[in-house]
C-alpha cells in the first residue's frame, strides 16, 4: 500500500513525550513513537519533525511575570533542544538515519537550520528534527512547525495531540461536544477553537497547508493517517 502522503511534517508535543509523569523524558513513550516514525520512513516517506518544550519549560506559563518574556522563550527554545536530542537518539538507537537542525546555532550540537541542507537530508531519507522552534520569542512551537512544513514543502502537517480531535467545545467541560471529521481554517478562527494558536493557524490557512490533528496516545495513528485513514480532524 502506498503512503497518502509523501513528504510530511509531524509536529509532537513536549508533554506527549513526558508520559503521565508532564515532566522529563518517558523513554517508554519515546520509543514507542519511534517505532511508528521508523515504520513510516521504511514505507518511503520523508519526515520533519517539530517537538516542543512544555515538558521542560513552558515560556510564558513557567516564567509568567517572573521573567522577561524575551528571555523566558529563549528558554523554552533550549527546552526544544532537549527533546530533539533525545528523539534523535533513540531513533538513531533503532538504524534510523536523523539529523537535528537548530535555529538558533548551536554548531557543537547539531547543524544550524539551512533549508536547502534540509530538503537534501529528506531526499536522501533522513528523518530531520527542527529544533529551537523558529528561533524568534513570540512564536510558539506550533508556529515553528508550520514554517517549516512551508519550507520543505511538506504535503500535510501532522498534529499529534492529547486529544483525538477538533471539538466544537472542550469535551472535558462538555461531554457531548461534536467532534469534526474536516474542518476550514477560517471556522477555526472564526469559532476560536482550540487547534494551535492563531498565528500558527492563519500561517497554515496563508499557505494551503492541511492539517491532520489526531491522538498520540495511540502512537500508530501516525502511521494510519499517513497511509490515508481518515481519523482525529482534517483542517483545510
Ligand atoms: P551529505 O553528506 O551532504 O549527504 O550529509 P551528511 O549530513 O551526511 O554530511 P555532513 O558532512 O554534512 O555531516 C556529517 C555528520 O556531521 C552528520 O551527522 C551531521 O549531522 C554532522 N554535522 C554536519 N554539520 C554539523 C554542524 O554544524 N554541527 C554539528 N554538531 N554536526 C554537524
Amino acid at each position: 500500500m502506498e503512503p497518502t502522503y509523501k513528504r510530511v511534517l509531524l509536529k509532537l508535543s513536549g508533554e506527549a513525550l513526558a508520559g503521565s509523569a508532564s515532566r522529563g523524558l518517558d523513554f517508554e513513550i519515546i520509543g514507542k513513537v519511534c517505532d511508528v516514525i521508523k515504520k513510516c520512513n521504511e514505507a518511503g516517506v520523508e519526515i520533519g519533525i517539530v517537538i516542543g518544550g512544555g515538558n521542560f519549560w513552558r515560556g510564558v506559563k513557567d516564567g509568567g511575570d517572573r521573567m522577561e518574556r524575551t528571555r523566558a522563550d529563549h528558554m523554552g527554545m533550549m527546552a526544544t533542544v532537549l527533546n530533539c536530542l533525545a528523539v534523535a537518539d533513540v531513533l538513531e538507537q533503532k538504524g534510523v538515519s536523523v539529523r537535528v537542525q537548530t535555529a538558533i546555532e548551536m554548531r557543537e550540537i547539531a547543524e544550524p537550520y539551512i533549508r536547502s541542507k534540509a530538503v537534501r537530508h529528506l531526499e536522501k531519507g533522513r528523518v530531520v528534527i527542527f529544533g529551537c522552534g523558529t528561533g524568534c520569542p513570540y512564536f510558539s512551537t506550533d508556529t515553528a512547525a508550520v514554517l517549516r512544513a512551508a519550507e520543505i514543502n511538506a504535503d500535510v502537517i501532522l498534529l499529534a495531540k492529547n486529544i483525538d480531535g477538533v471539538y466544537e467545545a472542550d469535551p472535558k467541560l462538555v461531554p457531548d461536544a461534536k467532534k469534526f471529521d474536516e474542518i476550514s481554517y477560517s471556522e477555526v478562527l472564526a469559532k476560536r477553537l482550540a487547534v494551535m494558536d492563531s498565528t500558527a493557524t492563519s500561517l497554515s490557512m496563508d499557505n494551503s497547508i492541511p492539517i491532520l490533528l489526531f491522538a498520540l496516545q495511540d502512537p500508530e495513528n501516525i502511521y494510519r493517517v499517513i497511509m490515508g485513514e481518515k481519523i482525529g480532524t482534517k483542517v483545510y
